[in-house]
């Protein structure tokens, strides 16, 4: 019975050896090529805090301005998006003409 205390000592002093401090790295979204063009930084700047930039680019296409004026209102009324009002309507505007 004295072992087990021992054996204790040495698994835990093993353990405190093997532990080594866990460090992560934030994964760099790279910026979808559709968005990526001159007039896309408000898109960008505005749309890429809680989710990734691809569920923006994968979208039907044609659906309208008007469905994306809604996009962005519903972005900022129910998820509480932090869209500077000010830029709304570009970002609804830069993606009506990317996406139509
Ligand atoms: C505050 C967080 C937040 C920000 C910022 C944000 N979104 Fe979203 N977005 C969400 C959530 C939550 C969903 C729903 C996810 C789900 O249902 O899986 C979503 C879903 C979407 C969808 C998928 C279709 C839909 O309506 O559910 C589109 C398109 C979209 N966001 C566009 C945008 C655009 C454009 C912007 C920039 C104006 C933006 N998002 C910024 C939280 C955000």
């Amino acid at each position: 019975m004295r072992a087990f205390p021992l054996a204790m000592l040495v698994l835990a002093a093993s353990l405190c050896v093997a532990a080594r401090p866990v460090r992560y790295a934030p994964l760099l979204e790279q910026i979808p090529a559709e968005l990526a063009g001159s007039g896309d930084e408000v898109v960008v700047r505005n749309c890429s805090a809680c989710h990734s930039l691809e569920y923006i680019v994968t979208q039907p296409r044609g659906k309208g301005a008007q469905f994306w004026r809604d996009s962005v209102t519903k972005m900022i009324t129910v998820y509480k998006a932090p869209v500077d009002p000010a830029e709304a309507d570009a970002v609804a505007a830069a993606l009506t003409a990317r996406f139509g």
